[in-house]
């Protein structure tokens, strides 16, 4: 019988090593249809989802509550799955450069557990080499058994889109890569279990590694490039999203908006490609050139704010600014590496404190992260300036007498700044508002 067949029959356990954005929605999947045990070394997140409690959001409360998986902090129970599949975090260090020791440490604490005939799957993103040349050398010195002989390793990215509810792992492509056919063709049934759109039969495990990192330095690139327009534009007084509606209608023109870059794939992932490109005697032009734009647009948008108030003769020193929106996305509570911090410490710069505003985010983790306490919608009025940051659906919803609402009632103009262009600029015309996009 194939390992396939024998989780089918619940003869074997898969397991979920790192239970976060990627790893707990894809246990609950499994969870669905084989037993799965969802191991996290946070004990104090894998308590929560014994509660029943989903801080992602990603699949909710009742679906916590219902799956069957065996949620633990224990590794030993490790020992009892033959399928593993890994999902801990790959951030970059202070220096841009990869911080491999959660993908390490996963691979330290799973090689001791490890037992023959299992397979490894990991999905965090990684540069081309990291499954094969740094995770299954620590597997097997831990493990002390044989790669290809005793166990066998694959990789498969994720692709899924935290608060995205239409690409959702049954909903995308999964790309499936193993160290030789056989284990290939394991990895790609099991993961046909979840992925019901498909899966995508990669040549080899670092063509997998490469087009995950890939897929992310494009976007990154791409939104760069727009960032610079809308740099040239300002300058120019054009509006980008004019110009972007414009261009668009041309059949082969790229749909991608200016924004900032945050969290932890795109303005991360391809540093992970240049890091390696380094090593091999490369130095990248176009890829990190992005990387500074997007890095740099959480101070221009600052500096704009500050350019606004000073152009409508409002103070700048202690103005009043509200920043609504934290997250590094819309619709997700997630605040890590948000860019909105980025715009928030250039104004403290100018003497500005803002009041910033998200219910949508995890107040606490913005807190633990950041030092930074958030305001109710209450506290936001008398405003110099608002700046919405983030789209998430609760903003969109607003309209033109709601954002009144927020200003100073004495100035003859609200400098209102719309970072994302989601509401309509016609409702915010001069000499009422001075409105700004990206
Ligand atoms: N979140 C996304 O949008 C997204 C999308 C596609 C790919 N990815 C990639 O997937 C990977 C995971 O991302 P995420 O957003 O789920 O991260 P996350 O931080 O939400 O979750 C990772 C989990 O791993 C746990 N963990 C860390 N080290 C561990 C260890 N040694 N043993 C056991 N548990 C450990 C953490 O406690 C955490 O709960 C990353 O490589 C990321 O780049 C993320």
């Amino acid at each position: 019988m194939s390992l396939y067949e024998k989780l089918l029959s619940g003869e074997e356990k898969l397991s979920l090593v790192g239970l976060g954005y990627v790893g707990m929605p894809i246990a609950v999947a499994y969870a669905k249809k084989i037993k799965v045990v969802g191991y996290d070394f946070n004990a104090a997140k894998v308590d929560l989802y014994k509660k029943g409690i989903d801080p992602t959001r990603e699949v909710g409360d009742a679906a916590i509550k219902e799956t069957s998986v065996e949620f633990t902090a224990d590794p030993e129970k490790l020992k009892e799955c033959k399928f593993h599949v890994v999902a801990v975090p790959t951030p970059v260090n202070d220096d841009h450069t990869p911080d491999l020791s959660p993908v390490e440490g996963a691979s330290h604490t799973l090689g001791k557990y490890l037992t023959k005939g299992s397979i490894v799957v990991y999905e965090s993103t990684v540069y081309p080499g990291v499954t094969e040349d740094i995770c299954v050398p620590i597997l097997e010195k831990e493990s002390g058994l044989k790669c290809g002989v005793d166990f066998k390793v694959g990789y498969s990215p994720e692709r899924i889109n935290p608060g995205d509810k239409v690409h959702r792992l049954d909903t995308i492509t999964k790309i499936v890569s193993g160290m030789d056919e056989e284990t290939l063709e394991e990895i790609a049934n099991v993961y046909s279990l979840v992925a019901l759109a498909g899966v995508y039969k990669a040549q080899s495990i670092k063509v997998a590694e490469a087009a995950k990192v890939i897929e992310n330095s494009q976007r990154d690139i791409n939104i760069a490039f727009m960032n610079e327009l809308s740099m040239i534009f300002h300058k120019m007084d054009i509006d980008t999203k004019s110009v972007l509606e414009a261009a668009g209608t041309k059949w082969n023109f790229l749909n991608f908006r200016p924004g900032l870059v945050g969290g932890h794939c795109i303005g991360v992932d391809p540093y992970y490609l240049t890091y390696k490109a380094e090593e091999l005697g490369y130095h990248s032009q176009i890829i990190l050139s992005g990387r500074r734009i997007n890095d740099d647009m959480g101070k221009y948008i600052a500096e704009s704010a500050v350019k606004r108030l000073i152009a409508n003769d409002i103070a700048v020193k202690n103005a009043k600014v509200a920043i609504l929106g934290f997250t590094f996305k819309e619709n997700c509570p997630d605040t890590r590496n948000t860019k909105v911090i980025d715009i928030y410490n250039e104004l403290l710069e100018y003497g500005i404190t803002p009041v910033v505003v998200d219910p949508e985010a995890d107040s606490d983790e913005a807190e633990r992260l950041y030092g930074i306490e958030f305001d109710t919608l209450d506290a936001v009025k008398d405003m110099d300036a608002v700046i919405v940051a983030v789209a998430h659906k609760e903003f969109e919803n607003y309209k033109p007498a709601d954002i009144t609402k927020f200003f100073n009632p004495a100035h003859a103009t609200k400098v209102f700044m719309d970072l994302k262009g989601i509401y309509d600029m016609n409702d915010y015309k001069a000499p009422e508002f001075d409105y700004w996009r990206l």
